[in-house]
């Protein structure tokens, strides 16, 4: 039985914010979030102002996730962040975003490992794919997304979905050309691309059930004036959402949108 994917909006802050700034964009934003119903609304603040927004949002309907994390449990690995130690403080983690990717090394084979560490730990996975321009341009969306999916996901087992039947692994769709430039993808272009090449390539490895009941995000441009397009596509499910997270006017906006 498939399960009705629930909207879900997560703002990922990326290197922005002190924990003071941080403690008060997400006073400023609780009001209007919590307002929005039927939504699951995460934010991603950097890991120093973890601690600090998962005590302000104690009691809330938000959840709150971490950017990236190590595959190992613990270890020497100067400045990483073990899955076990996200696990104290947030429910979700973004695994292989794309600037991870670009200037930090990551591939498909270290997105893999970190994506069984965290669903061993209880944490539930943002997976990023994307093309980049001259791919996209070069027509490789397909091959290039189908080979991040495959990749990613090798021998990663599902934990039982709990009762209200929810994947626990998100997909985000973010077009490296469409992240920070101002210019997004179309809503019916990206709606194409996870409905004709994400969905059909999870539903290879995890089955038709899990392809339609997971929750596949479009990332890459989201404002507050665009948002209620993307979520009107039939095969996109929220939003991960980098500048516009930042400010109270553009993200509380983008989750009501999704909302509605
Ligand atoms: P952007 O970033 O919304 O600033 O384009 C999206 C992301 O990197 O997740």
């Amino acid at each position: 039985m498939t399960t009705k994917r629930i909207p879900f909006v997560a703002g990922n802050w990326k290197m922005f914010k002190t924990i003071a700034e941080a403690r008060q964009l997400v006073s400023e934003m609780i009001p209007g979030l919590q307002a929005v119903k039927g939504v699951e609304k995460v934010l991603c603040p950097p890991y120093t102002s973890l601690l600090a927004v998962k005590a302000l949002l104690e009691g809330t309907d938000i959840g709150c996730g971490a950017q990236n994390m190590h595959w190992e449990s613990s270890g020497a690995f100067t400045g990483e962040i073990s899955p076990n130690m996200v696990a104290e403080l947030c429910q979700y983690v973004i695994i292989g975003h794309s600037e991870r990717r670009t200037y930090f090394g990551e591939t498909d084979e270290t997105v893999n490992r970190k994506i069984k560490a965290a669903l061993i730990n209880g944490l539930i996975p943002i997976m990023c794919i994307g093309e980049t321009l001259q791919e996209n341009e070069a027509g490789l969306t397909k091959q290039v997304l189908e080979k991040q999916i495959t990749g990613g996901l090798v021998e990663v087992v599902l934990p039982k979905a709990n009762q209200t039947g929810k994947v626990n692994l998100i997909i985000a769709y973010e077009p490296v050309w469409a992240i920070g430039t101002g210019k997004a993808a179309t809503s019916t272009g990206a709606d194409s691309v996870i409905g004709d090449i994400i969905r059909p390539a999870v539903a290879k490895i995890f089955g038709d059930e899990v392809a339609q009941s997971m929750q596949i995000l479009y990332g890459g441009s989201v404002k507050a004036s665009n948002a209620q397009e993307f979520f009107a596509q039939p095969n996109i499910d929220g939003a991960l959402v980098g500048g516009a997270s930042l400010k109270v006017e553009e993200f509380v906006p983008i989750v009501q949108a999704a909302g509605n």
